[in-house]
């Protein structure tokens, strides 16, 4: 029934205003309005997510979690849902870690950017240490695929199918999938991902494509292919592991664009800016206009749909442990505390 008697509504009306009163309820509107803009607020009024990469050691780190729960509305795990993870034995599959940065994104009221399906890193033994015919690889990787996507399927926003398919000069990256089963992998790949979640967005995704050049003109060419033969291919992600002394990728914004008019979505899907260390201001401030640039480009181009950083926080930065000497890469420093890259950010987003 939607209608209360007059006296009840005196009442309750009476109880709310000693409650406001009081101070005893939580997020009226009031606060609601006081409490500064996140990442994510500023970015959903473009119509953008702002995410970040996480990993189930961390999820201890109660300082780090609160953060991580505050600030972004996408969530990616780092390693967690990884082959090596998943199905460590064949046949055999594990959800443990998956599912916890799952359930916690839920709880949080974020989406995930689940990742990756089909990658020649972080395997098993039982599947690198052996030969496989053309047809035992097939349906490890069907069974693989299938049996993941459908233990997520409704639960996460995109899928990361394939990663890392094409070498720096724009060949295929010679990997068990490429070398056992040709070119045609890929495309199986996506069928099968959408075939077990018709709902998610399927992506390729890659490292050094941020810029026009021959390996992101791989993932043209191929990206325009797909589509002309209606294989499911939703988007392409830019990982954007970037690195001062490496300069910045001036192309970005044509390259996104380029993508979206094929008819796909885009996104900056690992981002980070390591430098050589040690930390100076200037670096840091020239760490700060990149993450502004990339952030506007994204903002510029209509169908690049989000940004997520790959951690939020120098402390949990995969970059000291693969380049000795470098590091620093993160909008947050190892304290947690916001650095310059983390106002630039704002900025970009047109927050303060
Ligand atoms: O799980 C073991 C643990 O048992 C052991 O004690 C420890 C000692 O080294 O290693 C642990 O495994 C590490 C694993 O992360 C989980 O923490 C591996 O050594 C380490 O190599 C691995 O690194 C991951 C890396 O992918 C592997 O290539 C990073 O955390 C992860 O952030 C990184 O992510 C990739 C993306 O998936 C794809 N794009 C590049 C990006 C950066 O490399």
């Amino acid at each position: 029934s939607r209608t209360m008697p007059r006296n009840r509504l005196r009442l309750v009306g009476a109880l709310a205003a000693i409650l406001v009163a009081a101070g005893l309820t939580a997020g009226t509107p009031a606060q609601a309005h006081d409490r500064p803009a996140t990442l994510a607020d500023l970015a959903q009024r473009h119509g953008r997510y702002f995410g970040s990469a996480t990993d189930n050691p961390e999820l201890t780190d109660t300082a780090y979690t609160s953060l991580l729960g505050g600030e972004f509305d996408m969530i990616t795990p780092g390693n967690g849902m990884k082959w090596y993870a998943t199905e460590p034995q064949q046949g055999v599959f594990d959800w443990t870690n998956g599912d916890q940065i799952v359930n916690l994104a839920r709880k949080n009221h974020q989406r995930v950017r689940a990742h990756t399906l089909v990658w020649h890193s972080q395997l098993p033994d039982w599947l690198t240490g052996r030969e496989w015919t053309a047809d035992e690889l097939r349906a490890v990787l069907k069974n693989h695929i299938l049996t993941e996507v459908r233990h997520y399927r409704g639960k996460v926003y995109s899928w990361d199918v394939v990663n890392e398919a094409f070498n720096e000069d724009g060949t295929y990256r010679d990997t068990i999938w490429y070398k056992t089963l040709g070119p045609g992998y890929i495309a199986d790949a996506l069928r099968w991902a959408h075939q077990a979640d018709p709902h998610a967005k399927l992506y390729l995704n890659d490292y050094n494509i941020e810029a026009v050049g021959p390996k992101s003109d791989a993932y043209y060419q191929l990206a325009q292919d797909l589509k002309a033969r209606h294989v499911p291919l939703d988007g392409i992600g830019l990982q954007a592991h970037l690195a001062l002394q490496y300069g910045y990728p001036t192309t970005l914004e044509d390259n996104l664009r380029r993508f979206s008019k094929l008819g796909l979505d885009t996104a900056l899907t690992e981002v980070d800016v390591r430098m050589i260390l040690p930390v100076t201001d200037e670096k840091l401030a020239q760490q700060a206009d990149w993450y502004r640039d990339l952030t506007s480009a994204c903002l510029a181009v209509r169908r690049c749909v989000g940004i997520t950083v790959w951690d939020y926080t120098d402390k949990y930065s995969w970059i000291p442990a693969f380049f000795p000497g470098e590091g620093a890469a993160l909008p947050w420093d190892e304290q947690l505390q916001p650095k310059p890259a983390y106002f630039a950010i704002r900025e970009a987003l047109g927050g303060k």
